[in-house]
């Protein structure tokens, strides 16, 4: 199986804490797996030989935190070709803000499908006022994401 590379943006660490334990469980269950502060990425991040995870709050109006600021401007003026990429989205947020409500990783969500990035099971969006712990949200959803990779014909959309 493709290493598996998390990419986070955070402002106060829970995506982190979030990306962390997904890490943990993957190796634990045999991938290779890595965490990475989207502050870090750019050009060449995104390989084919790797299978991606999104993990990122929100902030701001709706906005990516600050660490992903960077990265997600050069998605978007530069406009990069990721066909090939698959990911998945992890999206941590609040639903007192509703009409912003986890829309970091729906922006995220949205380019890279725009770009030609395979977006493999639905989108996970953590309601911090759920009362649930976003990293048992997201462990939740791993196995679903898992699955789309191994039956990539199940995603809605593809030839
Ligand atoms: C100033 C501020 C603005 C926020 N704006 C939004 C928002 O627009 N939409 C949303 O869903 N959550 C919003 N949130 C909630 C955070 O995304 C949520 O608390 C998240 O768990 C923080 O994760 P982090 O520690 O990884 O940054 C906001 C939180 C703060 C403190």
């Amino acid at each position: 199986m493709e290493p598996i590379v998390i990419l986070v943006g955070t402002m106060s660490g829970n995506a982190e804490m979030v990306a962390d334990e997904l890490v943990s469980k993957l190796k634990k269950t045999g991938f290779a797996a890595q965490s990475l502060d989207m502050s870090k990425c750019g050009p060449g991040t995104f390989r084919p030989e790797n299978l991606y995870i999104i993990c990122t709050s929100t902030y701001g109006d709706g906005d990516v935190p600050d660490n992903a600021t960077e990265f997600y401007g050069y998605l978007t003026t530069q406009r990069p070709d990721l066909t090939g990429i698959r990911y998945g989205v992890v999206g941590l947020g609040d639903r007192l803000y509703d009409a912003t409500f986890c829309n970091g990783g729906k922006r995220f969500d949205t380019i890279l499908t725009e770009l030609g990035a395979m977006r493999l099971a639905e989108r996970v969006d953590n309601d911090a006022s759920s009362g649930r712990y976003p990293d048992e949200v997201a462990l939740e959803w791993l196995p679903t994401w898992l699955e789309a990779i191994c039956h990539p014909e199940l995603v809605e959309g593809q030839p």
